[in-house]
């Protein structure tokens, strides 16, 4: 008996964009009830891979066959009636619908005619929540409104919603708690079971352990691994394929005299928001990196925000450098020094139609400009220097940031950062998407300033970053800090106890 054709094979295929080849002779096989992870650098081809995969974008050359036939995939709907479902790394939600109508948008009419609709829809949507383990997210709510983990559930709604046979998930978890991954590979494994296949992209390296089958390496747009069992390999022989030399996941020293006697540098006292988090008092010196610790929504991001005085406190106040802040007020923080690296970072923060030049320095603009001209040059050259600080690709930063890859948009808004010289460095999920060999190098990066007398205060849903990194560690749970300690005197079960404690889902 012939053995049976894999679900999908792409063979050979090339992508170019102007200036980029980002796709190289790429191949790529999936069996029918596989979870196959897809790895690489930031810009290695990942997501356009998965592109072509998902008839957004049109190969140069290459070949692609499903079940043993081949296709050709002109759009996105092509490649839905084949069953091949995608979650895409930008999300691509429409925020001003609601939940269901996001679910539903693009279908084709049901079998009986009709479009679902008003109630039925809603319905419909329900059940799948439900079936993701998110049943509190209301169909009728506006998907704008959500957080970014809830809009990655309806994300997966909606690739459910069509009777799907391939599930492709960009870098799924890049937004998610522990808990939520947990949730996240809950789904995956019913899927698996059902026999569908799962294309998975993440640069966790334990998550491939804990969910992958095989794993094919994308490196400069071409495949250096082909398939190899994601549970056998080892961890530094992936690494390596990935980036050509020998990574370690590794965090700077630490200052052996931690920052002492001196005045502190930010000072939060009692500082709070109803219903988000209650009276917090924290201090971070100069040299020092302070993290914050605990779930979504455990108002890790709005304490961020509002020292950063986009958000009114309720109580309290914000000193800096012994001087107390106008309120709710962002004009006033960033002239004390205050810059913040927000969480969601194409909503917030990023120009798209610019270059990654301006996006770099917009917020040094005034060292740019004299007597109203932009001296470009001087702009270009700053620019550059912060990008390869953290090894942005391209290395050319004149190219539109919106052709950038995921992980290198978010370098250039650290960039803009580093280059604003800041005394005070307000960091949300600063390596979110940023693959392993970049991370070291922004690990350095950010310790390098704290050397050099910044303050820092650090948001990760990553534990291993926050021990890590910081010198001090403050764990929240629901708005309130449930315990201080020095990061050495931690480990991650313990941090995980403590935000997880008494929390429902327990
Ligand atoms: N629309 C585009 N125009 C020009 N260049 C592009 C475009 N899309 C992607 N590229 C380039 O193609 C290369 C591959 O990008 P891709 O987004 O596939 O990387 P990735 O592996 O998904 O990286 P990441 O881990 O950062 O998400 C990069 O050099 C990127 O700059
Ligand atoms: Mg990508």
């Amino acid at each position: 008996m012939a053995p049976e054709p894999p679900l999908l094979s792409m063979s050979g295929i090339t992508k170019s964009f102007p200036g980029v080849r980002a796709l190289d002779g790429v191949d790529l096989e999936v069996q029918a009830g596989e979870v196959h992870c897809l790895l690489g650098q930031n810009g290695a081809g990942k997501s356009t891979l998965i592109k072509v995969l998902a008839g957004a974008h049109q190969p140069d050359t290459g070949r692609l066959r499903w079940r043993g036939e081949e296709v050709t995939l002109r759009s996105p709907i092509a490649a839905m009636r084949l069953g091949i479902a995608t979650i895409y790394q930008e999300l691509d939600l429409v925020e001003h619908l609601s939940v269901a109508e996001n679910v539903h948008l693009g279908h084709e009419p049901t079998a009986a005619g009709f479009v679902v609709r008003g109630k039925a829809a809603r319905r419909s949507t329900a059940a799948l929540l439900r079936r993701l383990g998110h049943p509190e997210i209301d169909p009728a709510r506006l998907v704008g409104e959500l957080s970014a983990a809830q809009q990655q559930i309806v994300s997966m709604a909606r690739a459910l919603s069509h009777d799907v046979r391939l599930i492709v998930m960009d870098e799924p978890s890049a937004a998610l708690d522990p808990d939520e991954v947990d949730n996240l590979f809950r789904i995956v494994g019913d899927l698996i079971a059902e026999g569908v296949a799962v294309v998975y992209i993440s640069h966790r390296l334990e998550e491939i352990r804990r969910i992958g089958d095989r794993v094919t390496v994308l490196k400069d747009g071409r495949a250096v691994a082909v398939g190899l069992p994601a549970k056998s390999t080892p961890t530094r022989e992936v690494v390596a394929l990935m980036t050509g030399r020998n990574v370690e996941y590794v965090f700077p020293d630490r200052p052996t005299a931690p920052a002492k006697g001196e005045r502190p540098l930010l000072e939060v006292q009692g500082l709070s928001r109803q219903g988000e988090f209650d009276p917090l008092d924290l201090v971070v010196h100069p040299g020092e990196i302070v993290g914050l610790a605990g779930l979504v929504g455990s108002g890790r991001s709005e304490i961020l925000e509002t020292v950063y005085g986009a958000r009114k406190p309720t109580t309290g106040q914000v000193v800096v450098d012994g001087k107390a802040l106008k309120p709710g007020n962002v004009r006033a923080a960033v002239r004390a020094g205050i810059g913040l690296a927000p969480e969601e970072r194409k909503a917030q923060a990023l120009l798209m139609l610019e270059s990654v030049t301006r996006n770099v320095s917009v917020s040094s603009m005034s060292r740019f400009s004299r007597a109203g001209w932009i001296d470009r040059g001087a702009e270009l050259g700053a620019a550059r220097a912060a990008t390869r600080e953290l090894s942005l690709r391209p290395d050319n930063p004149s190219v539109p940031i919106r052709t950038l890859s995921g992980g290198n948009q978010q370098k250039a808004v650290l960039a803009r950062w580093l280059l604003r010289g800041c005394r005070v460095l307000l960091l949300d999920e600063p390596t979110r998407g940023v693959d392993v060999g970049a991370r070291a190098e922004l690990y350095a990066v950010v310790r390098r300033l704290a050397d050099e007398g910044l303050a820092v205060l650090l948001v990760s849903s990553e534990v291993p970053e926050v021990l890590g990194l910081a010198d001090r560690v403050l764990v929240l749970r629901e708005g309130r800090v449930v315990h201080t300690a020095p990061a050495r005197e931690l480990d991650e079960h313990r941090v995980l106890d403590l935000v997880m404690e008494g929390s429902p889902a327990s």
